[in-house]
């Protein structure tokens, strides 16, 4: 059986990709997911944020003490012992993409305009097949309009896609009042994949200390509802790779995702609940599906149910209230 697909431009031995999550930030768990038959990996993300946190952070121990004795500083390691900046990511990056003959993607979560690109062309430097861009931004501003949103989503890709050659993706956010225009303007900015979608860390309130909750709940199958009518709507319509990415828990939302035309499927959850060795199991069972209908290739499967390819195209985008309630309402 022949799972080859094409992702933005890369050769993958299969349609299936760990996406960013700390378990792809290790090289035996990357080496582990090629063996198990992973089609490509994509690292967690380097958060610029994170990064001038750790900076000011190790600026003031450096500082602490100075006036009352200095001998406290010998407390304290030097900034360089710290796994501060993105050198640590940039050494495992450096030594996957060595090691290991799958893409190694990489992912990055900037802030300002010279984070974006710096880090992009380190991250190419390094040696990364590909480029995500977790472009994570949540507008809570009342008076920023949609439009500067999106200026914002098309500014950063630009000023990447002008610094670095490998391919670029941008995960995207699902609240856009028009996804496919957006998802056009991303394209003719230069992106070369889509992933579809981003999923925003919603915090929950802890009713016994009033307080905000910072819990990030794994993903389950229900979730994929929302970027399966992306994938379908956009399959076909748009010139860039799309990639699957939320709610996949067994190989049914894979074989879904790419009935509705998704090019890759990403998963993250899954591995981080059943463990790194799960991968296997969503390829055997996309195996046993496509062997049990005498499929040989993918090129069958892809797209067969996507918005351009089905008779009711409509039906992607219709209210269907009144036809689920009908089910339920008792005949009279
Ligand atoms: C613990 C955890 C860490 C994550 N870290 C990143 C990250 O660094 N960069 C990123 O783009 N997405 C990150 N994600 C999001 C995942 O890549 C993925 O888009 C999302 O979880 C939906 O896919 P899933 O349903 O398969 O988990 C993280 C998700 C989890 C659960």
């Amino acid at each position: 059986m022949d799972l080859t697909t094409l992702y933005m431009g890369l050769s993958l031995k299969s349609p299936l990709v760990a996406g960013a999550s700390p378990l792809t930030g290790e090289v035996d768990n990357i080496r582990r997911l090629e063996d198990l038959g992973a089609g490509a990996v994509v690292l967690p993300s380097i958060f610029e944020e994170q990064i001038e946190q750790d900076e000011q952070l190790i600026e003031q121990m450096d500082t602490i003490g100075i006036d009352s004795y200095a001998e406290a500083l010998t407390y304290f390691p030097s900034a360089a012992s710290y796994h501060i900046g993105p050198a640590h990511y940039l050494e495992v990056l450096h030594h996957a993409a060595k090691a290991l003959d799958i893409p190694i993607m990489a992912s990055l979560n900037g802030i300002t305009d010279h984070g974006w690109v710096n880090y992009a062309r380190q991250i190419q430097e390094a040696g990364a097949d590909a480029l995500e861009l977790n472009i994570y931004f949540i507008p809570t501003d009342p008076n920023m309009p949609g439009q500067e949103v999106e200026h914002r989503y098309v500014t950063i890709l630009k000023a990447v896609k002008e610094a670095v050659t490998i391919p670029v993706a941008v995960k995207l956010s699902p609240y856009f009042s028009a996804v496919g225009h957006m998802a056009t303007q991303l394209v003719d900015a230069g992106a070369d994949g889509l992933v579809l979608f981003n999923r925003f860390y919603e915090p929950d309130i802890d009713l016994g200390q009033l307080t905000l909750l910072p819990n990030l709940k794994l993903s389950t199958a229900t979730e994929i509802r929302l970027p399966l009518l992306w994938i379908g709507a956009l399959s076909g319509g748009v010139r860039a790779s799309l990639a699957a990415s939320t709610g996949v828990e067994s190989a049914d939302e894979v074989i879904k995702y790419l009935l509705a035309g998704a090019d890759v499927v990403m998963t993250s959850s899954a591995l981080l609940r059943h463990g790194v060795d799960y991968m296997k199991v969503l390829l055997d069972g996309l195996k046993s599906w496509l062997a049990a209908r005498d499929l040989e290739t993918l090129d069958r499967i892809r797209g067969r149910l996507s918005q351009r390819n089905i008779t009711d195209p409509t039906a992607f985008a219709r209210a269907n209230y009144i036809r689920v309630l009908q089910g339920y309402l008792p005949d009279r």
